[in-house]
């Protein structure tokens, strides 16, 4: 192993309280739900000994038979969770089916009701015990350093993450890919060759990938209808691509410390002609804040579009706290009164007949008629109004963005700090 890495190590692998905390709150919490007359199981990287020190989250799985029915799952599943977790502070979050967080000091726990299956996956998170008792078999115990270094290495590159914010590598992914090259070395000299498309099938399970579209491919082990990748977007696999040929080149542990980049708001703004747009938060748990807002982002480009305003770039950003923030840089802010618009064929009787008594002046070229009209929108912070109180924004988000700020090109500087966070991807 190159030296930078087990310099990198020595600040990230896990010490022995942090596995001393592991088994003293899993004990407890597994002991809690066998009281409740259910069997549990720590699952997750704390059960595999492949976090990165500092990490403070842990997966607690119980079983439901196949035979309960989905609803009962659910609704058991909920009640048990938040009585275990009673003194913790219990949240109900939602992956596929709701779950109860809580936090026992300062390890976020979290409770998952599931099914105990044989063959066929039933819900989602039913895989996660399979997941596990896989890795636990194929996984050699020094690989687990290379998994630690895999994750470090993801997270400074902004990559490491399936959820709604990062749409990047799960810590799943990153064990199966470990698993695949052997070390992370190879991991990423092999990710420095993908091209978009390519197709990782550890078990070879499968002979036609066809179904699958998405920029990586990595049949999970455990269940081969499943891409253990499909949350990862393009941007999150160029990225990681990117990262891993400029550490080949010059390997530092700056790729996985990465130093702060001083951000100037004002100097990025210059020549540039944007729109930020910032509201209050809604009281909701994350993935559903996170996503609403990439719904509102992208509905509010899709508006834009649609009265021909050319949408350069678009980010979202919350603190998941007090604000909002969706930021877009347009090609222009303004577009003018009136455009051409192309109407039907002048052998098209009717048709040709009806636009000309609309539009008084017209012509044609190109056996086309063709006639000036006014556009409904000539300013681009007017549609974003409109379209901030309009239907099309996501329910949580509503009350809020009907108050939302709207600010162009300098005067966002007035919300300097905001926008540098919001540019710096915090
Ligand atoms: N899981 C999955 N796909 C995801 C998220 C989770 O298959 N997109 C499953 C995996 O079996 C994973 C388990 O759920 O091991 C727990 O999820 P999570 O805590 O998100 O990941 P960890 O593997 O525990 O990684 P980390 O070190 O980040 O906690
Ligand atoms: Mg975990």
């Amino acid at each position: 192993m190159q030296p930078v890495l087990k310099k990198v190590l020595e600040r990230i692998r896990p010490r022995k309280p942090e596995f001393e905390e592991n088994d003293r709150v899993a004990k407890m919490i597994i002991g809690r739900l066998k009281d409740e007359g259910y069997e549990a199981e720590l699952v997750g990287s704390r059960a595999r000994g492949t976090f990165v020190s500092g990490d403070r989250d842990l997966d607690i799985f119980f079983f439901f038979p196949p035979s309960a029915p989905r609803n009962e799952l659910e609704k058991q599943g909920l009640a048990v969770g938040k009585k275990v977790l009673r003194d913790f502070g219990a949240e109900t979050h939602y992956a596929e089916h709701p779950y109860v967080r809580g936090m026992v000091g300062k390890m976020r726990v979290e409770v998952v009701p599931c099914y105990r299956i044989k063959d066929k996956i039933i819900s989602a998170v039913d895989r996660s015990p399979l997941h596990n008792r896989f890795l636990k078999k194929q996984m050699k115990a020094k690989q687990r350093d290379d998994v630690i270094l895999l994750k470090q290495f993801m997270k400074a590159a902004g990559t490491y993450g399936a959820d709604q914010k990062t749409h990047g590598f799960s810590g799943y992914l990153c064990e199966l890919l470990v698993l695949k090259y052997g070390s992370f070395e190879k991991v990423i000299k092999g990710a420095a060759k993908w091209k978009p498309g390519t197709t990782i099938d550890i078990l070879k399970l499968r002979s036609d990938y066809s179904k699958f579209a998405a920029p990586l491919v990595v049949i999970d082990p455990v269940d081969a209808e499943r891409n253990v990748a499909a949350a990862l977007n393009a941007a999150g696999f160029e990225r990681f691509i990117g990262a891993a040929k400029r550490f080949l080149k010059s390997p530092s542990e700056e790729f996985f410390f990465p130093k702060q980049k001083a951000i100037d708001a004002e100097g990025w703004t210059k020549g540039k002609n944007i729109v930020l747009i910032t509201m209050t938060c809604p009281e909701v748990v994350e993935e559903i804040l996170w996503s609403q807002l990439e719904r509102l982002a992208s509905s509010l480009e899709r508006q834009l579009r649609l009265f021909d305003f050319d949408v350069v770039a678009r980010r979202h950003w919350t603190d998941e706290k007090k604000a909002c923030a969706i930021l877009l840089e347009l090609k222009s802010l303004k577009l003018t009164d009136d455009k051409e618009q192309m109407g039907p064929l002048v052998k098209d009787a009717s048709n040709y007949e009806a636009f000309v008594q609309k539009h008084k002046e017209h012509w044609v070229s190109g056996g086309r008629v063709h006639a000036r009209v006014k556009r409904r929108y000539t300013d681009a912070s007017k549609l974003i109004k409109d379209t901030l109180s309009s239907g099309a924004v996501p329910s949580h988000l509503r009350p809020h963005a009907k108050k939302a700020l709207v600010l162009v090109n300098q005067e966002t500087l007035k919300e300097k700090g905001l926008l540098e966070l919001i540019l710096g991807g915090k």
